[in-house]
């Protein structure tokens, strides 16, 4: 089996990511790992040096090259064998003791270095597999350095790559890191995506380790950066330490809150995007921060941004300890802080009489998953406390629920066969009724904290409008391409609820 230019270029490359910052984490996470020698996250052994170089030697005049350089090991002959031989981890080196924590793990997260290259994303494909990027690197304090061109073309039209290239450590190509003493690695991007140290700095720092112990000596254009700072409000540990929570209200310009890997401190998935898997208030937009938890970065998925279908699934130890801390410790007191301001208002009147109306045609939600039992408790941990009930609700307590769902920030409706949640607590463009979620489509946005400026006069207009609305927006989510379907469906479903039984 061949691998082609055009796989490496859309398929393994940008293509598996988010957003650039996703793609430069890939190559800040290599140079992390490879500084530190034993399976441990020890940050304290770990340089990285990221800057925009002018006229670089390597690219044209005038222009920029982005280099990526860390004092750690340097490629070794395994590690040339992984990075030249290898798409993904070969089974030899499928042990965990190489995983460092799940940093290193898929055997792919290199190429993302191609989608940094402006040239490797624009234009025609064929021209595109052209570009690439260059590698430097040397396992030992002194002496030549190994010089590799990685360009997609190559991989398909020459059957590999040049790997055995040596130059000495005072060629032009080395630029301003000429004479440089040690073991290293030196990424070299030419016609960067990027074009200044801020916008560099903004790509990556919610991907850098979010507490301050795990943190590595990062230095981008010469300055030292570090993470934002924790959220304040809520400060929650479980008896051990190894689950803690740190939040606070934001704007959905935060990201809301993510679960974060206890022994690396990095990022490993959205809340917003795990949504129904996740007791609320965890996925509300305007709740923000980061919940750690043991063992998280080696489940995380290969787009970075949420967890591996398996790790969530019922029968899961790990997973059911994490939920256990969110459930008995997190919650509650999440619900108060996020709570605080007030929902009312005609919007919110109109939204209240319109929930009734999707029950009366297509019957009650969903009960939102249940989470299975608890389970054992591992032995230095407190005693369990209860969870939440796992039996349906009698009608009684069901009513009492729904009371108590009217202050809630998001409520449920069905729409045929499918479970919506209407998220109260953000607000939108004022003159936007509905949103879809963009990190989850089951979860809809509702503009009901007395901002939005295109509310009817009379309670039927009222109605009639904000149904419209949320129905559009259902629509054009599920039907993103063809708005005659989007319209037909919206139109469809109006019919339906306003139907005499
Ligand atoms: N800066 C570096 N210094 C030394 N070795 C490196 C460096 N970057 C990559 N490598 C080597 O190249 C290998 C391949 O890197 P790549 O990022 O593609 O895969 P990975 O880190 O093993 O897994 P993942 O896809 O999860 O990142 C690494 O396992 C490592 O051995
Ligand atoms: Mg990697």
């Amino acid at each position: 089996m061949k691998v082609t230019a055009y796989h490496i270029l859309d398929n393994l490359s940008g293509g598996l990511y988010e957003n650039s910052g996703n793609c430069l984490t890939e190559l800040v996470r290599n140079s992390a790992v490879a500084s530190m020698i034993n399976n441990v996250w020890e940050p304290k052994r770990v340089r990285i040096e990221i800057s925009l170089v002018p006229n670089h030697p390597l690219v044209g005049r005038g222009e920029n090259a982005l280099v990526i350089f860390d004092r750690g090991c340097g490629l070794t002959e395994p590690a040339i064998e992984r990075y030249f031989s290898w798409l993904g981890t070969p089974i030899s080196h499928l042990n965990g003791a190489s995983e460092r924590n799940g940093a290193s793990q898929k055997g792919i997260g290199r190429l993302a270095a191609l989608a940094l290259n402006k040239k490797c994303l624009e234009g025609d494909i064929a021209e595109r597999i052209k570009h690439g990027y260059y590698l430097f690197s040397r396992t030992a304090k002194n002496g030549d350095v190994r010089f590799v061109t990685v360009i997609p073309e190559r991989v398909e039209t020459q059957g590999g790559i040049e790997t055995d290239r040596f130059i000495s450590p005072t060629s032009t190509e080395m630029g301003p890191l000429k004479n440089l003493a040690g073991s290293f690695t030196m990424i070299v991007i030419p016609t960067p995506v990027f074009g200044s140290h801020n916008e560099i700095y903004d790509a990556l720092k919610w991907y850098l380790p979010r507490e301050e112990d795990k943190m590595y000596e990062l230095q981008v254009g010469g300055k030292l950066v570090r993470p934002p700072p924790l959220q304040e409000h809520l400060n929650i540990s479980s008896v051990n330490g190894e689950y803690r929570a740190r939040l606070g209200v934001g704007t959905t310009e935060s990201d809301g809150v993510w679960l974060c890997d206890n022994e690396t401190g990095l990022r490993v998935a959205s809340c917003g995007q795990l949504g129904r898997l996740l007791p609320a208030p965890l996925w509300y937009p305007d709740l923000v921060g980061d919940i750690f938890a043991p063992k998280l970065l080696r489940h995380q998925n290969t787009a970075r941004s949420t967890l591996a279908r398996e790790f969530t699934k019922k029968g899961n130890r790990e997973w059911q300890r994490l939920l256990m801390f969110l459930i008995s410790e997190v919650v509650a007191p999440a619900k108060k802080l996020i709570e605080k301001d007030v929902i009312q208002g005609n919007a919110a009147k109109t939204l209240d009489e319109l929930v009734d109306m999707f029950k009366d045609r297509f019957g009650p939600p969903e009960e939102v998953r249940d989470v299975g039992p608890p389970p054992p408790p591992p032995p230095k941990d407190r005693p369990v406390k209860p969870t939440i009930p796992t039996v349906p609700p009698t009608k009684d307590l069901a009513k009492d629920k729904e009371k108590k769902d009217k202050v809630h920030r998001h409520v449920s409706i069905r729409v045929g066969e499918e479970t919506y949640h209407l998220y109260r607590g953000q607000t939108l463009y004022r003159y936007v009724f509905a949103q879809v979620s963009p990190s989850n489509k089951s979860v809809i946005y509702v503009n009901v904290r007395g901002g939005y400026e295109s509310l009817p006069n009379t309670q039927a207009e009222r109605r009639e409008h904000c149904l419209m609305q949320i129905l559009t927006a259902i629509g054009g989510s599920k039907f993103r391409s063809d708005p005659y379907q989007a319209a037909l469906f919206a139109n469809e479903v109006r019919a339906q609820i306003l139907q005499k039984k």
